[in-house]
């Protein structure tokens, strides 16, 4: 069954070969795109769809989520709006929230997000584990994650849950715990957060990561967000397929990330929901960094799920052009994920696509908050 998109105002690709359209259309072909071009030379199909001029983009890939959780702590936001400090201590409270919910309850909630996803026009999204923190509640959160992405990460390191000491927790989360997860997961993170009493150092980290990588995972790393550390130069020495959050970078950081493979995937909801200096992201495009944008989405530093709101931060607070700040959400989130059939508009890539009430991308800075963009299908 194929499918004529026609009417398309302005079409991004982010297809390097292609460049941007202006009065295109497209084919679907099932799942996947088969042809891409001018409206006037499109080739017939079974069905036609006509967009009346409004831009199309690529779906949006939030290549950094923590979905699989119960409860809410918006509580802890009013708090930080008035002045008090984020340090990963909040977590503990979701885990216990999630530790006794249901799957049932579990599978809800996740189901609820992935609408709210599409209907924003996020078509790939990443989950972690990392509210169970046991061998069973980090698997049981995975395997529900699974059910609604193909992007899975294990993040047993998340905290040291309390009243447990980090060793003998690093020698659970790279043992009994990694055997049961890795089966359910695509990636491995751990939050190495020195400035946090809560998180893991480098040494630490290092010993999560090379255990993942033994069991076949692919990496990330929380890194950087509460203070400098070693996160940031670890992820790139171990090759990482990105470091997340790179809010106090020092220039060896930067040297580090523009001479390896590992992108920067900034998070300025979590800037904004903790009222944080935001990243410099211009400082790492022009130094040749790969700059992506995600969500984060999560109950403690930043509950939107939004992506055209990290795009609107991103132009407004980070110094990204509207192009740049688009591209990290889109071609830039399927770097994150190392994938090559998302992200991009092209034929034989997966259909993913974004419609936006606006005749150009520009709009979704320039419109901040107001819902214009949802997924095509
Ligand atoms: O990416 N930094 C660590 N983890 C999350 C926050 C999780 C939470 O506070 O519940 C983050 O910001
Ligand atoms: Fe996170």
């Amino acid at each position: 069954m194929t499918t004529l998109v026609t009417g398309i105002g302005e079409l991004t690709t982010q297809d390097p070969e292609r460049g941007p359209l202006q009065d295109a259309a497209l084919v679907v072909d099932g799942d996947l795109i088969a042809w891409v071009g001018p409206a006037a030379s499109a080739p017939a199909a079974d069905e036609r769809i006509d967009v009346e001029g409004r831009a199309v983009v690529p779906g949006f890939v939030d290549s950094h989520s923590h979905l699989a959780f119960a409860g809410d702590r918006a509580d802890e936001f009013a708090a930080r709006m008035a002045g008090e400090r984020y340090d990963g201590g909040g977590i503990a409270r979701t885990v216990d929230a999630t530790r006794a919910a249901s799957d049932d309850a579990l599978r809800a909630l996740l189901a609820r997000r992935m609408a709210e996803l599409r209907a924003q026009g996020t078509t790939t999204v990443e989950i972690k584990s990392g509210y169970g923190l046991t061998v069973d509640d980090e698997l049981r959160t995975l395997r529900l994650a699974a059910e609604v992405t193909p992007e899975t990460t294990f993040l047993g390191a998340h905290v040291v849950p309390p009243g447990t000491d980090v060793d003998s927790y690093v020698a659970l989360v790279t043992g009994e715990m990694l055997d049961a997860c890795a089966p359910h997961a695509r990636w491995i993170d751990v939050f190495c957060e020195p400035a946090s009493p809560h998180a893991f150092d480098g040494e630490a980290a290092r010993t999560v990561l090379e255990a993942g990588r033994a069991a076949g995972l692919g990496l990330r790393v929380h890194g950087n967000q509460l203070g400098p550390g070693p996160g940031v130069r670890l992820a790139v020495e171990l090759g990482a397929a990105s470091v997340d959050h790179c809010t106090h970078l020092t220039g060896d950081d930067v040297d580090a990330l523009a001479g390896g493979d590992t992108v920067a995937t900034l998070l300025p909801g979590v800037e904004f929901s903790t009222r944080s200096p935001y990243p410099d992201a211009r400082r790492l495009l022009d130094a040749g960094v790969t700059v992506v944008l995600a969500t984060d989405c999560n109950p403690g530093t930043c509950s939107s799920s939004s992506m055209p709101f990290m795009i609107a931060l991103a132009v407004r607070e980070m110094g990204m052009t509207p192009a740049e700040a688009l591209w990290a959400a889109t071609a830039g989130g399927a770097r994150a994920l190392r994938r090559t059939d998302i992200g991009v508009v092209a034929p034989g890539n997966r259909a993913d696509l974004a419609v936006l009430d606006a005749p150009t991308h520009l709009h979704l800075a320039y419109r901040p908050g107001v819902p214009i963009a949802r997924s095509l299908f």
